[in-house]
């Protein structure tokens, strides 16, 4: 038995197949860590043109603005809470929370943090660097003044727990931090943010002092972001007979005939007449150059068997022809960014086909094919959701490889985290080659057992360089 375990590891490391690929990891790995590194001085870059805007060299005392952000919505009030205290006289420096250091934290008196909680209880994607290498550390925070702002949803357990997570560390290090927490984006509460942060610029235009003339604050500048009006101009069912729930294509033309800006990864807003207060959003599926506005939508049924409000009233009660007021709103994290020069691994299922659409789409229109697209859905009879399209691309060279896997073919049960399993080899080749991996779609299920399966086959630590180099972006919901 011994004998056969020495051979058997002896097999293992002389084996020149076997070799070859440790080198290939290991060296995908060195070149993982120099990105890294290259993604920190690129942040800096950004950070510092971020901050390169008219009226931030103003004298004024300065204010650190820090967000963490998975699907825009800290980003955004951010960037909002930072124009203000510029416009009113202050010295501003914006930072997403992966370019923060302890010495921005010792050069600023006054900070504000604006984060988001996601998964279940977790900090963003990108606050990845943060938890790991700052929050278990100390800093002397001793007379600087904070105001946290945490998003969250009451319907989740942990709520707000980023934001509470950074309030503990903050008073932890003697900082005085007070914390605002935000239950779905709720206006009575941001209303209550606005005002801490009038608070706030008022405070330091006094420190300023009267040698000092500064601008007169802007009282109401929290405003909703723009919407525009759509026109409903064809809905699909792209699921006809599945034993799922109904899945629709709807297209939406710009009233005006004027589509607003957005890029592949974006996502767009929307409020139902049955349910004005709590927006929800969708990954928009199609590309500017379409000329439309394309959702993919699932019916979904909650668990006391009524639709669900926004799906429903999107799959069956809106009519063709109607208007809606749709919010196109940056999704910074899914956006391509640098990725759009490399090869991309795109991962997904049932509706989160749309947000990996959008990126196919803006690859082929900037000639690019490689992409290998791994998709889930239940069967292949009722569920093969844009398949000819899909299939079309493949032999056209738009999509290098195409898996689906089916969750109900037969006996048969297949997710898209067995065919990355499977396929383990081929993935380590594509992030050998430089690709990143786009996630969307269901968290539950899907993005949970993807991230396992890339733990799997990567390595726990590759994951993280990939996640801090921005090479692993999720959308999952
Ligand atoms: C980033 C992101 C991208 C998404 N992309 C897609 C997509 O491309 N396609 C797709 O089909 N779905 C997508 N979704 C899911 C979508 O936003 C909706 O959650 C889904 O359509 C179900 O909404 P519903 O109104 O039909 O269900 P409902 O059960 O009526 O509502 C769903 C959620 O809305 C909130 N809500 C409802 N009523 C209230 C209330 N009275 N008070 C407070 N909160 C309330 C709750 O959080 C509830 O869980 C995405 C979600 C996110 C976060
Ligand atoms: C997949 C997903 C998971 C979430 N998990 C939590 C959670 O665990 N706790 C919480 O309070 N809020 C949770 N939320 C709600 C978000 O924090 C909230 O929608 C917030 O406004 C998003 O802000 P962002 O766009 O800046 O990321 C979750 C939202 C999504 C889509």
């Amino acid at each position: 038995m011994e004998g056969s375990i020495r051979i058997m590891t002896l097999d293992w490391v002389v084996s020149p197949a076997r070799l070859a690929g440790a080198a290939g990891l290991v060296f995908a790995y060195a070149a993982l860590c120099a990105r890294v590194a290259w993604v920190a001085r690129q942040k800096r870059i950004d950070i510092a043109r971020d901050n390169d805007v008219p009226g931030n060299q103003a004298q004024g005392p300065a204010v650190l603005v820090v967000y963490a952000s998975q699907t825009g919505q800290a980003e955004g009030i951010a960037r909002e809470s930072a124009r203000m205290l510029r416009e009113c006289g202050l010295r501003v420096t914006l930072l997403p929370i992966d370019g923060l250091n302890k010495a921005h934290l010792a050069g600023h008196e006054r900070s504000l943090w604006i984060v988001s909680t996601t998964g279940e209880g977790d900090a963003p994607d990108h606050a990845l660097r943060f938890v790991q290498q700052v929050l278990p550390t100390n800093a002397d925070l001793r007379g600087h003044h904070a105001q946290v702002l945490a998003l969250g949803d009451r319907e989740y357990q942990q709520f707000c727990a980023f934001g509470e997570q950074i309030q503990q560390w903050l008073v932890a290090q003697g900082a005085n931090s007070e914390l605002l927490c935000v239950d779905n984006m709720d206006r009575a509460t941001l209303q209550t943010w606005q005002s801490r942060v009038n608070a706030l610029a008022r405070e330091c235009q006094g420190d300023a002092g009267e040698s000092q003339p500064l601008p007169a604050l802007r009282e109401d500048w929290l405003l909703a972001p723009a919407s525009r009006m759509f026109t409903l101009q064809a809905r699909r069912l792209l699921n006809p007979g599945s034993e799922g729930g109904a899945l629709y294509g709807l297209d939406w033309v710009a009233a005006n005939g004027e589509l607003p800006e957005w890029q592949s990864g974006d996502l767009v807003s929307l409020s139902v007449p049955a349910d004005p207060e709590h927006a929800r959003d969708y990954s928009i599926a199609s590309i500017m150059a379409d000329g439309y506005l394309q959702m993919l939508v699932r019916q979904s049924t909650r668990e006391d068997g009524t639709p669900g409000v926004a799906s429903g009233w999107l799959c069956t009660g809106v009519q063709i022809g109607e208007q809606c007021a749709l919010t196109v709103r940056q999704h910074s994290s899914f956006r391509l960014g640098d990725n759009a020069r490399r090869p991309l691994v795109l991962i997904g299922n049932g509706s989160g086909l749309a947000g990996l659409l959008s990126h196919i789409r803006a690859r082929i229109e900037a000639g690019r094919g490689d992409q290998w697209l791994v998709y889930g859905e239940r069967s292949p009879a009722q569920d093969a959701i844009c398949g000819e399209q899909l299939e079309q691309w493949l032999r056209a060279g738009q999509i290098e490889r195409l898996d689906r896997a089916w969750s109900r073919d037969g006996g048969r049960r297949t997710y898209v985290q067995d065919v990355l399993l499977a396929q383990a080899d081929e993935l380590r080749r594509w992030i050998e080659r430089g690709a990143t991996i786009y996630v969307c779609g269901s968290l539950q299920g899907m993005g949970q057992g993807v991230h396992a399966a890339l733990k799997q086959v990567l390595g726990d630590e590759c994951v993280q360089a990939l996640t801090q180099s921005g090479r692993y972006r999720r959308d999952v919901y």
